[in-house]
């Protein structure tokens, strides 16, 4: 049986087992690869997307899981090839490096500014606690991100 999911507003059929992470299927069926399978194990918050509006990590998701909801990853968070506000404030802090980090982090932060606006300093930091980078050091990433819910 076929997943039916949409992804990024179009609707989107896979033939992989219902057991295949999902990750696999944004990347090696869709040829979306935003999402980084960087550990595959629940702890790096690279392979970040949203289901229904929710991050989750994708590398954890059986694809099954997808089937009738939305599923968003990092490359429909920005319209007709435009850096999205958070990506811009990331490239004008210098808070990406090596960047395997970068569209989990996004995806994090959008649904969070979505829903905490006027975030805190300490807000921030919680909301990345499950997105990690090896690069940056994190100071950079949450200037990015403070500056980006003020944009
Ligand atoms: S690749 Fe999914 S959490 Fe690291
Ligand atoms: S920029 Fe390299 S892991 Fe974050």
């Amino acid at each position: 049986m076929p997943i039916e999911m949409t992804v990024n507003g179009e609707p989107r059929r896979s033939l992989a087992e219902p057991m295949t992470p999902l990750i696999d299927v944004l990347r090696d069926e869709f040829h979306l690869t935003g999402a980084k399978p960087v550990c595959r194990e629940g702890f790096c918050g690279a392979c970040t997307v949203q289901l229904d509006g929710a991050p989750v990590l994708s590398c954890l998701t059986p694809a099954g899981l997808a089937e009738g909801h939305e599923i968003r990853t990092v490359e429909g968070l920005s319209a007709g090839g435009r850096l999205n506000p958070i990506q811009a404030k990331f490239a004008e802090h210098d808070a990406v490096q090596c960047g395997m980090c970068f569209p989990g982090m996004v995806v994090t932060l959008t649904h969070f500014l979505a829903h905490t606006p006027r975030p805190s300093r300490d807000e921030v930091q919680a909301a990345l606690a499950g997105n990690a980078c090896r690069c940056t050091g994190y100071e950079r990433i949450v200037a990015a991100a403070l500056d980006a819910a003020g944009a």
